[in-house]
C-alpha cells in the first residue's frame, strides 16, 4: 500500500530516502516527499507521481539535514496528489503513515475545535494535529506520541520526527508492517527490510502494538501495554544490490523469464535430485491425520489456492475450502478440530490474509504459510512457512511468485497423498517426475512468445476478454484474466467452460476474444471442446491453448492455436500460466499502459 522510511544518521537524510523509497516505490507510487529536521524546524519536499518527480524537486530546492522521514503513497483517503502528498507536517512534528485509520472523522472534529486547521483530504494528517496536540499540552515527545497512539483507531505503521529533535525518531506499528535497522552510528526505520538493504542488514522486526524510540546510539521498544520489550535483531537475507532488470524491458518480463530457474531452484528445496522424495519442514501434526484444509489467499494467491483444492482433493482425498481473504476473515467460518489452513501470499503482507490467519489460529487450526519472504508478518507468525524461492518480485502483476506457490502447493498435495496412501509410490514417482521436468517444459513455453506477441495485438483491440478452463485449469483462466485486466485495463473474466452455457454465453460475438486453457487431459479435455464449439458457433473468436495432441483433436474453427508441451495434469497450471501472463504482458505494451506500476495498485497491500 505505501512505503514509509525514517533515517537518523550522519550524513544528508534526503538522497537516502529517495534511495530507500525508490525500493519501496512497488508498495505504492500515487505521490512521495520526505521531511527532515533543518535548524531545529521541520521542512518537506513532496511531489505527485513517481518518486523520480520527487526527486527533481529535491534537486531544484536541496532538503539538509540528517534526520528524515520518506513516503511513497497508494491512496486510501483523498486524491493522489501533492497535497494529500506524506509526510504531513505541523510546524512541531511531522509523520509518514502506512494503513487507514477507522477514526479519523472524529478526531479531526476534535482537533478542529481546539483550533487546528487542515490542509489535507487523508486520514493520515490527523495523526501529525494529535501530537501536536498533546506536544502543546507540554507532553514530551515520547509522551506526545504515546498519548496519539493511544488515541487512533485502525491500522498504522508510523515514522515520526519532531521539530528540535536532532536526535530523536518514533516508530510504530499496528496492522502494518515496519521495521527497524541497526547502522553503525545510524539507526533506520522502515516498511520492510529490502528498503534497508543497501544500509543495514540487521533488522528487527516490530510486533503488533509496538512503539519504537530510535536514537543514533540505538532503539528502545515498547510493547501494546507501554511496557518495554525485547525484540529480536535478526540478519535480514534481502540483497543490498537494487534489482535491476537485467536487460529486459519491464520487470514484469524479467521475472516472466526467470521462472524456468526459479521454479527449479524452488523444487530443489522440496524435492532431493537423488532419492526424488519430498522434504517438508517439521509440523505440529501429522497431515496423514488432517481431516479437513481451508486455503485462504488474496488475487493471484487465492488462484494458487484454488488449483491446491484440485490436488488435494484428487490426490490426498481430503477436502478443500478455498476463500479470499477479505471475505473469509469475517464470515466466521466454522474450522474443525486439527484442521490445517494454509495461508498464500508473494509479500507476507497482505493485511486480508494476515487478519485471516490469525482468525484461523484463534480457531485452533494449525496454519502454513506458502510466501515469498520469510521475513514477513505472515510467515513470522505461521506455524509452519513452506518459502518459494521466487527472489523479488518487483512487478506488481505477480508472475514467478505464483508458479512457484503452485510448485510448493504440488509438493505439498503429493507428500500428503502418499502419507495418507491414497497415491502409491509409483504414482508419486511419476509425479515427481512430472514436476521435476517443469523447468524445462517452461522454457518450452518461453518459446512462443512472438507467437504471443503477434496475438496480443488483437487481444488490445477488444473491449472484453473471456477466459475458459475446467478442473484445476478453471483457475487459470481466473488468473489469466486477472493478468490482463491489472496491466492492460481490458475488461476480463476468468469462467469455468462449462459455466458459459448458464449465461455469460450471452456475451459472445465477433469482437469478444475467448482464451481457452485446455491440456489433453482426459475427460475435461473433451467438455471443454463441446464448450468452445458452442462459443465458435456464436462467433467467438478462439484462442486454443492445448497440447499437439488437444488441437488435433479440437480440429480447426480456432482463431489461433498455441501447441504447448504435453504434461502431466497435475503440472498444467503451472505451465498454462505462462502463455496467459506473456499474452497480458504483450497486451499491455500494445496498450501502452505501466506494465510494472499500472494504475490504482500496489504491490502489497497492507490494508483492509
Ligand atoms: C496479482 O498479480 C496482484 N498483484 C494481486 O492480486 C496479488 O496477487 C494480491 O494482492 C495478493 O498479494 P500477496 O500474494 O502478496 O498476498
Amino acid at each position: 500500500m505505501c512505503g514509509i522510511i525514517g533515517i537518523l544518521g550522519e550524513e544528508p537524510a534526503a538522497p537516502l530516502l529517495i534511495e530507500g523509497l525508490k525500493r519501496l516505490e512497488y508498495r505504492g507510487y500515487d505521490s512521495a516527499g520526505v521531511a527532515t529536521v533543518v535548524n531545529g524546524a521541520i521542512d518537506r519536499r513532496r511531489a505527485e507521481g513517481r518518486i523520480a518527480r520527487l526527486e527533481a524537486r529535491l534537486a531544484e530546492a536541496p532538503l539538509p539535514g540528517t534526520i528524515g522521514i520518506g513516503h511513497t503513497r497508494w491512496a486510501t483517503h483523498g486524491k493522489p496528489n501533492e497535497t494529500n502528498a506524506h509526510p504531513h507536517a505541523t510546524e512541531r512534528v511531522a509523520i509518514v503513515h502506512n494503513g487507514i485509520i477507522e477514526n479519523f472523522r472524529s478526531l479531526r472534529q476534535e482537533l478542529e475545535a481546539l483550533g487546528h486547521r487542515f490542509s489535507t483530504e487523508t486520514d493520515s494528517e490527523v495523526i501529525a494535529h494529535l501530537i501536536t496536540r498533546y506536544l502543546d499540552e507540554q507532553q514530551s515527545p515520547r509522551q506526545a506520541a504515546a498519548s496519539a497512539l493511544a488515541r487512533l483507531d485502525g491500522a498504522f505503521a508510523l515514522a515520526i520526527i519532531f521539530a528540535g529533535e536532532h536526535d530523536l525518531m518514533i516508530g510504530a506499528r499496528r496492522g502494518s508492517p515496519l521495521a527497524v535497522g541497526y547502522g553503525r552510528g545510524e539507526m533506520f526505520i522502515g516498511s520492510d527490510a529490502m528498503a534497508l538493504a543497501p544500509w543495514t542488514d540487521r533488522i528487527c522486526y516490530l510486533e503488533e502494538g509496538d512503539r519504537v524510540e530510535v536514537t543514533r546510539a540505538g532503539a528502545t521498544v515498547f510493547d501494546g501495554e507501554g511496557h518495554p520489550a525485547e525484540r529480536e535483531i535478526r540478519q535480514t537475507v534481502q540483497s543490498g544490490a537494487l534489482i535491476g532488470k537485467a536487460g529486459y524491458r519491464h520487470f514484469m518480463l524479467k521475472e516472466i523469464y526467470e521462472q524456468p530457474s526459479v521454479i527449479g531452484d524452488t523444487l530443489r528445496s522440496y524435492v532431493n535430485p537423488v532419492t526424488r522424495a519430498i522434504w517438508l519442514p517439521a509440523m505440529p501434526l501429522s497431515l496423514a491425520e488432517v481431516g479437513r484444509i481451508t486455503a485462504v489467499a488474496c488475487g493471484t494467491a487465492y488462484y494458487a489456492a484454488m488449483v491446491a483444492k484440485y490436488w488435494f482433493e484428487r490426490l490426498a482425498r481430503i477436502p478443500v475450502d478455498v476463500d479470499v481473504a477479505s471475505e473469509f476473515r469475517y464470515r466466521e467460518a466454522p474450522l474443525p478440530e486439527g484442521g490445517v489452513a494454509l495461508f498464500i501470499s508473494q509479500s507476507g503482507e497482505t493485511a486480508d490474509t494476515l487478519a485471516a490467519m490469525r482468525y484461523a489460529k484463534e480457531q485452533g487450526q494449525t496454519t502454513i504459510a506458502v510466501v515469498n519472504v520469510p521475513e514477513s508478518s505472515i510467515a513470522r507468525e505461521a506455524d509452519v512457512v513452506l518459502p518459494t524461492l521466487a527472489g523479488p518480485e518487483i512487478g506488481v502483476a505477480s508472475t514467478k511468485a505464483y508458479t512457484t506457490q503452485l510448485t510448493v502447493l504440488a509438493c505439498l498435495a503429493i507428500a500428503t497423498a502418499r502419507l495418507r496412501g491414497t497415491i502409491d509410490q509409483r504414482r508419486q514417482a511419476e509425479l515427481i517426475t512430472a514436476l521435476t521436468e517443469v523447468p524445462a517444459r517452461a522454457v518450452e513455453v518461453l518459446t512462443h512468445d512472438d507467437v504471443i506477441h503477434r496475438l496480443a495485438h488483437d487481444v488490445a483491440e477488444a473491449r472484453d476478454v473471456l477466459y475458459l478452463g475446467r478442473g484445476a485449469n478453471f483457475p487459470t483462466a481466473m488468473e489469466g484474466a486477472l493478468k490482463l485486466k491489472e496491466i492492460s485495463y481490458i475488461h476480463a473474466e476468468g469462467y469455468a467452460a462449462g459455466e458459459m452455457k448458464h449465461g455469460p454465453i450471452a456475451l459472445i460475438d465477433e469482437t469478444v476474444p475467448v482464451i481457452v486453457i485446455a491440456p489433453s487431459d482426459g475427460v475435461v479435455f473433451d467438455k471443454t471442446v463441446s464448450n468452445v464449439q458452442e462459443v465458435m458457433a456464436r462467433g467467438g473468436k478462439v484462442i486454443f491453448l492445448s497440447d499437439r495432441d488437444g488441437i488435433e483433436a479440437f480440429g480447426p474453427g480456432a482463431s489461433a492455436t498455441i501447441a504447448l508441451p504435453k504434461v502431466d495434469p497435475l503440472v498444467a497450471p503451472i505451465l498454462y500460466a505462462i502463455p496467459v501472463q506473456i499474452l497480458a504482458y504483450h497486451t499491455a505494451i500494445f496498450k501502452g499502459t505501466d506494465v510494472d506500476q499500472p494504475r490504482n495498485l500496489a504491490k502489497s497491500v497492507t490494508v483492509e
